[in-house]
């Protein structure tokens, strides 16, 4: 997958991409992350990326047009174009699985008081997404969030293949381990098989699989109806 991720602030990128899964990933050429400062597509030779708002009142905004030319410059007939916005449709488990599937996805960082409305209103844009229903100071840390997440849907980005498909809010409807709802991830063990008095639970040790997945599908169940039961009663994940 290529990604291009447009913002005033590239340097935010350093570290998150270059370490852990999503390093290795590029390492191995399963991701392209090319990082474009909308500020070098300004048309004034002040660079001026922002302006205060029409109407007056606090902060600033950033301009439409280095926007659409920074988005120009990257966008592919088969580019998903996501602007990262508070307002935004929430990310989730099914927009992630969702998002993995396209060959190249561009993320729009905003700032400030975010960006001029004309932006969206050209439908250069094909959605909004947010990370959450609060505010940040600016959408690079979304772009990370959202790259995480989608990432790990793609085939050979993760070390097991079905990995990303057991995780909390991830069960695929289509699996044979699916879930009628979405559920939390079953609880976790390793070595030592007793730390501090506790045991594993046994059934995890007796090598019996069918045992083993019963037990991690009542468990994940048990964890949901605990943490979150609401997710019992929702038809989306
Ligand atoms: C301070 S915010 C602008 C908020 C905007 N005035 C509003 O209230 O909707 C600046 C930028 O941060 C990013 N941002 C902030 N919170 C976000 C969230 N929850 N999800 C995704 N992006 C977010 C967006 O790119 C936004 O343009």
């Amino acid at each position: 997958m290529r990604i291009d991720i447009l913002s005033l602030f590239p340097g935010y990128f350093k570290g998150p991409f270059d370490e852990s899964i999503i390093g290795q990933a590029r390492k191995k050429g399963l991701l392209d992350i090319h990082l474009v400062n909308i500020r070098d597509y300004t048309v004034d030779r002040h660079h001026r990326v922002d302006d205060r708002p029409y109407g007056g009142g606090p902060g600033m905004v950033m301009m439409a047009e280095p926007i659409i030319k920074a988005l120009e410059s990257v966008a592919t007939p088969q580019a998903r174009i996501i602007y990262a916005s508070p307002q935004g449709k929430p990310l989730n488990a099914s927009k992630c699985r969702e998002l993995a599937a396209y060959a190249h996805l561009v993320i729009l960082c905003g700032h400030y008081e975010g960006i001029d409305e004309r932006v969206l209103e050209s439908g250069v844009v094909h959605e909004e997404i947010s990370i959450g229903d609060y505010v940040l100071t600016n959408g690079c840390l979304p772009a990370i969030v959202i790259i995480d997440a989608v990432v790990r849907f793609i085939p050979g980005i993760l070390g097991h293949a079905q990995a990303a498909n057991q995780d909390s809010f991830s069960q695929e409807a289509s699996s044979e381990d699916s879930f009628e709802h979405p559920m939390l991830d079953c609880p976790h063990y390793t070595r030592p098989e007793v730390y501090a008095g506790k045991a594993v639970p046994a059934v995890l040790i007796s090598g019996n699989h069918q045992k083993i997945k019963e037990w991690r599908h009542a468990a994940a169940l048990a964890n949901t109806k605990l943490k979150r039961p609401d997710l019992l009663h929702t038809e989306d994940c």
